[in-house]
């Protein structure tokens, strides 16, 4: 059994290869001063936005945001998974791979464990596909067949069926040796904490595989075949499965095409199964949720355009507004998203089968573009034939076209909306400007006054009553960052030091505040300080200093009474974001910290790289 292979040994092996090198050999890099740069691999573009630093020993493309290192590089164009990514780098050095686990009991623990996740998960798809061929499958075979779907396709997308009763694929599981925590970890069993019993969670359901990129079951999607509820049981989230992350089809589709150069996002399983049968092997679909950015930066890094799906009902034009403000900050040069409303009553299942694949695809070559969508939601329930109309139509525009990148279609949107709202493109790329100054200051850390942002940071029922309604007034004045209000707090009444939990882990790492408040902290715990004036002595003539005075001259606007319950609401809430945080976002706010420049110091940078293999190997 091949065990895991020790982060000395990847440490080692990143610190001897030469990224520049290992991308070099298969993207054309020009030197550029202390870099090199070149077309980006990951996206379509005309001018290089790819960077490869030798120093930094990572690759950063500023078009679409692919970063990382050589490994990553390496699975990422080569897509190969990670050990044999490895393999490869380790191969260019005339190394052999170690494996550790021969000798370390909770080594060779921790591989078993992964092992029995995955297998498990295929050990209970095929069981799924099996039961389908049996006795007990005819229903669902019958149910399928009026469905419309051949063998052919049920085979492709790996479509099974999980027998009725309680106890079926448990027995079978638990048969060969896997134990039933695991199963209960990974959805497939139902633990009842009231009497402790376990049972299937799916029983007398379709079932279809949700498939990672490499093919790998991840979960599954379950329907009835009648009118129970739900119609469509998924997996619930488990160390593998992410319901918002995971598209269905995506890996069908790549394996019908090696060229797949466009996406159209559908609704659903039967949706993207329908017009595989009618030959169409794009569709993919989100699995009962919104799109969110991952689904959509997941969708771009493999095609150039992405086509949605919708009802041409309103819940339909609502979703499909939704998806146009994701959409917008993702839209570099050279991707295109077009919107396709189906027409009342129908989905692409019903519709494809009426109007067979090629009217479809001409639906599909028809959509409706992004520009077009967006100035037709701008101009609803609006009369553009005065002026008061026009102004908010273009107010409505300029806002969305603040969070479209700089590019082709910023500039082709800046001018439609010229011609068709009537104003001057100079007056309006003036009023675009200020909109990003705007934003820019907003998005800038900074000290004293913070706007809006504060009041998203920290959803009022984590405050106390009386403390939500301070912040309201707050608000209306000047908004503080979580932090900020924490210190603030800290400073008018120093005493509240003693109810903080011992450990500052809560402390957001990206947070400009935080190195502030971590001091301040720690002096009030030293015990000497219990009076505001005393501790804005200490900080006398630094910038930290200022920054106190400022909070000092604010008002805490809540009675004294409530203070230690915000103080505690706020910490709280801290916490909880920092417990929830997933392991991407904590990479991303590593990696922003490390970009504005501040120096990581050896925990964060330890941090950082196990983070990044972490991600890696869940790629
Ligand atoms: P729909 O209700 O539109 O079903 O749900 P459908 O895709 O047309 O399916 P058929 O044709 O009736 O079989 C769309 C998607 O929403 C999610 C599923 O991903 C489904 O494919 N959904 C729906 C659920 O997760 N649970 C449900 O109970 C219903
Ligand atoms: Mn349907």
């Amino acid at each position: 059994m091949a065990g895991q292979i020790p982060q000395r040994f990847i440490d080692d092996l990143l610190g001897r290869v030469d990224v520049v090198e290992v991308v070099g050999e298969r993207v054309q890099l020009k030197k550029a001063g202390r870099n090199f740069s070149g077309l980006c691999p990951f996206h379509q573009e005309k001018t290089p936005s790819f960077t490869v630093s030798a120093d930094k020993q990572f690759y950063h493309c500023f078009g679409c945001g692919a970063h990382g290192n050589a490994l990553r590089f390496l699975m990422e164009y080569d897509k190969l998974p990670f050990p044999e990514a490895v393999e490869q780098l380790a191969g260019r050095l005339g190394l052999d791979v170690p494996r550790e686990g021969a000798d370390d009991p909770r080594a060779q623990q921790r591989e078993k464990k992964r092992k029995e996740g995955v297998n498990l998960l295929e050990v209970a798809a095929s069981f799924y596909r099996e039961r389908l061929k049996m006795q007990e499958g005819q229903s669902a075979q019958r149910y399928l067949q009026g469905r419309g779907l051949s063998p052919e396709v049920i085979d492709t997308y790996g479509i099974g069926y999980a027998p009725g009763g309680w106890e079926a694929l448990k027995q079978h599981l638990s048969a060969k040796g896997i134990g039933e925590p695991v199963q209960v970890e990974y959805g497939l069993l139902i633990h009842r904490e009231d009497t402790g019993r376990t049972y299937d969670r799916f029983r007398d359901r379709v079932m279809f595989p949700i498939r990672d990129l490499r093919g790998r079951t991840l979960g599954f999607g379950g329907r009835v075949m009648g009118d129970e509820q739900p119609k469509y049981l998924n997996s619930p989230e488990t160390p593998v499965f992410h319901k918002g992350r995971e598209l269905y089809g995506l890996y069908e589709a790549r394996q019908a095409s090696s060229k797949l150069e466009q996406l159209v996002m559908v609704e659903g399983y039967m949706d993207v199964v329908a017009l595989a049968q009618f030959g169409i092997h794009n569709a993919v679909a989100t699995l009962g949720t919104a799109t969110t950015e991952d689904h959509l930066s997941r969708l771009f890094r493999l095609v150039s355009r992405v086509v949605f799906c919708f009802d041409g009902d309103r819940a339909g034009r609502q979703a499909a507004s939704r998806a146009l403000e994701t959409a917008l900050p993702q839209m570099i040069d050279g991707r295109e998203a077009r919107f396709l409303f189906l027409p009342d009553g129908d989905d692409p299942d019903s519709l494809v089968r009426r109007e067979g694949s090629e009217a479809f695809q001409d639906r599909v070559t028809c959509a409706m573009p992004l520009s077009e969508f967006l100035f037709e939601q701008a101009a609803q329930g609006r009369d553009l034939n005065t002026v008061e109309g026009r102004e908010r139509f273009a107010t409505q525009v300029l806002e969305a076209l603040n969070k479209v990148p700089e590019g082709m279609l910023k500039s082709l949107l800046l001018e439609s909306l010229a011609k068709r709202s009537g104003l001057a493109q100079s007056q309006l790329q003036a009023l675009l400007d200020r909109r990003t100054a705007d934003a820019a200051a907003k998005a800038l850390p900074q000290w004293g006054p913070v706007e809006e942002p504060a009041a998203e940071m920290v959803p009022e029922q984590a405050l106390p009553r009386s403390a939500a309604r301070g912040r309201r007034q707050g608000a209306r004045l000047q908004t503080l960052s979580t932090v900020s209000r924490i210190v603030q707090l800290l400073l008018h009444e120093p005493c509240l030091v003693t109810s903080l939990p011992e450990s500052l882990d809560w402390l957001p790492e990206n947070s400009e505040e935080a190195p502030l408040c971590r001091a301040l902290i720690e002096l009030l715990r030293a015990g000497r300080y219990r009076s505001p004036q005393v501790v804005l002595a200490h900080f006398q003539g630094s910038h930290e200093g200022q920054v106190l005075a400022e909070l000092a001259q604010r008002e805490l606007l809540i009675p004294k009474g409530a203070r230690e319950a915000e103080l505690s609401g706020l910490v709280e809430h801290l916490v909880e974001k920092q417990r929830k945080r997933s392991p991407q976002e904590e990479y991303d706010a590593l990696l922003a910290l490390e970009r504005s420049g501040q120096k990581l110091d050896k925990a964060q940078r330890q941090r950082l790289a196990s983070l990044m293999m972490e991600l890696i190997q869940r790629i």
